[in-house]
């Protein structure tokens, strides 16, 4: 069976864009493969986090991820720390990367080119310690977003060089990325990726969100003066978005069906069909989040995981050791 690994970083809480982007593929792919999901709780604190709500944030993504339908029982799900693997391997693969890498990275690019001070060291190698996520695991394949593939694309040199200086360490992963959905635009601003620095907080709809304001956020999105349901990101970005978000969230519908049948009809049709796809998948997760967030599946889920993440990720890990010639009594 193939091996797939992917996480979701919880800096703040996910929405829309990392479950249609992510977290739905890892459900879908938990029969097919073998499936590790993590949370990758060292990635968030390459920003400042306040502690009280960084640990909500992390308990919420757990129980999203088991509300969402990942299913512990066919899928390893953990806290990338209590793996500690993932730290030491981190820091093997920073030592392969070249700073000329790094700088080329379009998410570090992004944030210093909007003048943000006192960026993290953490932060601009964030990269590596990616790499090591996923290098750790062996993994096949990486189902991410659009805006994650860069970091793959590094992770896929860094095992090559290391592959060809040690000899065979790593299988050389493969992103994994859907045609539809994996670049959900802001609603507010349909230019912009949804994403959780949205500061009007309208653009983004987190899975949390009480029904009536998601409901509100979509019936608000931006569109155009087209008239016309019809997809193409370049001339109608906010009507494509709101296409691709529903064609996600019904089966992954074809577009072109979607089109057919909103011709001729007002864009307030065709938002509350949206808005009503997403409200039924929104309570649908939240229901489930209710039942599991205080029921202890959340800590029992991350022992489990842990324990069974840490068998692959300490052997591989002592492989690259030793093959480094780093080791004297293991
Ligand atoms: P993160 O936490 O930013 O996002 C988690 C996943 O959600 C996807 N995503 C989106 N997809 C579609 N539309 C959007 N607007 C959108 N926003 C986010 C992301 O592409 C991602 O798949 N570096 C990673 C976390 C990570 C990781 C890993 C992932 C750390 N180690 C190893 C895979 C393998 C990140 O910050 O994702």
């Amino acid at each position: 069976m193939k091996r797939m690994l992917s996480g979701i970083k919880p800096t703040g809480q996910l929405h829309l864009g990392n479950y249609i982007g992510a977290l739905r593929h890892f459900v879908e792919y938990q029969d097919e493969y073998e499936m590790y999901a993590f949370i990758a709780n060292l990635h968030c604190i390459t920003v400042p986090q306040d502690p009280e709500e960084l640990h909500k944030n992390l308990r919420d993504c757990v129980a999203l991820y088991l509300a969402c339908g990942l299913d512990p029982s066919k899928a390893t799900i953990f806290l990338q720390t209590d793996v500690r693997a993932h730290a030491q391997l981190g820091y093997i693969c920073c030592c392969h990367t070249y700073m000329g890498e790094l700088n080329r990275m379009t998410q570090f690019k992004d944030k210093q080119s909007k003048g943000e001070k006192n960026l993290s060291g953490g932060l601009y190698t964030y990269p590596a310690l990616m790499a090591a996520d996923i290098l750790l695991y062996d993994a096949d394949y990486v189902p991410v977003g659009e805006d994650q593939k860069q970091h793959v694309e590094l992770t896929r040199d860094i095992a090559e060089r290391m592959n060809n200086r040690y000899g065979d360490l790593f299988v050389v992963p493969e992103p994994l990325i859907a045609k539809v959905g994996a670049r959900i635009m802001s609603l507010s601003d349909p230019t912009k990726k949804m994403s959780k620095s949205d500061e009007t907080n309208k653009g983004c709809i987190y899975l949390l969100d009480p029904l009536k304001t998601a409901r509100k956020k979509v019936m608000s999105a931006v569109t155009d003066s087209y008239a016309k349901v019809h997809f193409d990101p370049e001339t109608q970005p906010g009507i494509s978005n709101l296409m691709q978000i529903l064609s996600s969230l019904s089966d992954n519908r074809p577009l072109g069906d979607i089109e057919a049948e909103f011709e001729g009809k007002g864009y307030g049709d065709f938002k509350r069909a949206v808005a009503d796809a997403v409200c039924t998948k929104l309570e649908e997760i939240q229901t489930r989040y209710n039942e599991i967030i205080e029921s202890g599946l959340v800590e029992k889920t991350l022992q489990e995981g842990a324990a069974k993440a840490s068998i692959l990720a300490d052997a591989k890990l002592a492989k690259v050791q030793k093959a480094i010639g780093m080791e004297i009594i293991r």
